[in-house]
């Protein structure tokens, strides 16, 4: 399973990268406005800071646009700025076409704000590398996020489709074990989430006493 890091926080990515186990970013509107980032030159460059810290790992970058000339237009421009970076296209009538488009040049693409098995499956045959299902946002209205990963994942495996499930919207550890258990390609979060994963009590005290019976070892 892959770990992405759902930011756009430059130290948090390379505090996720020095952990070793960061294998790209993705990143949405809301999370570049979070960082304070204005104006096409500084977005264009941020996203550069963040494919410099990955390495070799994918960056998300999504296009603001929502009709299909403009997604083209915006998406051809970011796929510019880096080899590792996938076009991010919205769930949508135009954004289908776009991501039809993206993937027959050869650019790739990640469709977010999926929400059912559905829209997945648009997504698929459209030839998306990435698809993103929201994980957390679904749980928020008393839906089952996890269930759709499910879904999705016979789906693709029925029909051998090369796209990769994104887990999206993971907000706690046991939704990246749920997502992993059920064959999940990747799953995005904050690096908090990444963190918790390596939490047991036990592992707490076990270690507190290993040093202590140490102490008593020493000359
Ligand atoms: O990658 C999608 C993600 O940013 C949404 O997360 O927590 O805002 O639902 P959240």
């Amino acid at each position: 399973m892959k770990f992405f890091i759902d930011t756009a926080n430059l130290q948090e990515i390379q505090e996720a990268y020095d952990l070793g186990v960061l294998d790209g970013v993705t990143t949405n509107p809301s999370l570049m406005a979070k960082e304070g980032i204005k104006g096409k030159n500084n977005i264009l460059k941020h996203y550069r800071s963040i494919c410099d810290i990955v390495g070799d790992g994918d960056v998300s970058a999504e296009v603001i646009a929502t009709d299909f000339e403009g997604m083209v237009r915006e998406g051809e421009e970011l796929a510019d700025i880096h080899e590792t970076i996938v076009v991010k296209v919205p769930m949508i009538r135009d954004g289908v076409k776009a991501i039809k488009y993206f993937s027959d040049k050869g650019i790739r693409t990640n469709c977010t704000l999926i929400f059912s098995s559905g829209q997945a499956l648009l997504a698929a045959k459209a030839g998306a590398s990435f698809v993103s299902p929201f994980v957390g946002r679904l749980d928020d209205i008393s839906t089952d996020g996890i269930e759709l990963i499910s879904q999705i994942s016979d789906i693709f495996t029925n029909y051998d489709f090369e796209t990769e499930i994104l887990a999206a919207s993971i907000r706690h550890p046991m939704h990246i074990i749920k997502c992993a258990e059920l064959g999940a390609d990747v799953a995005t979060c904050p690096l908090s989430v990444i963190l918790s994963l390596l939490n047991h009590p036990l592992t707490d005290s076990g270690l507190k006493k290993f040093l202590s019976d140490y102490e008593k070892m020493k000359g």
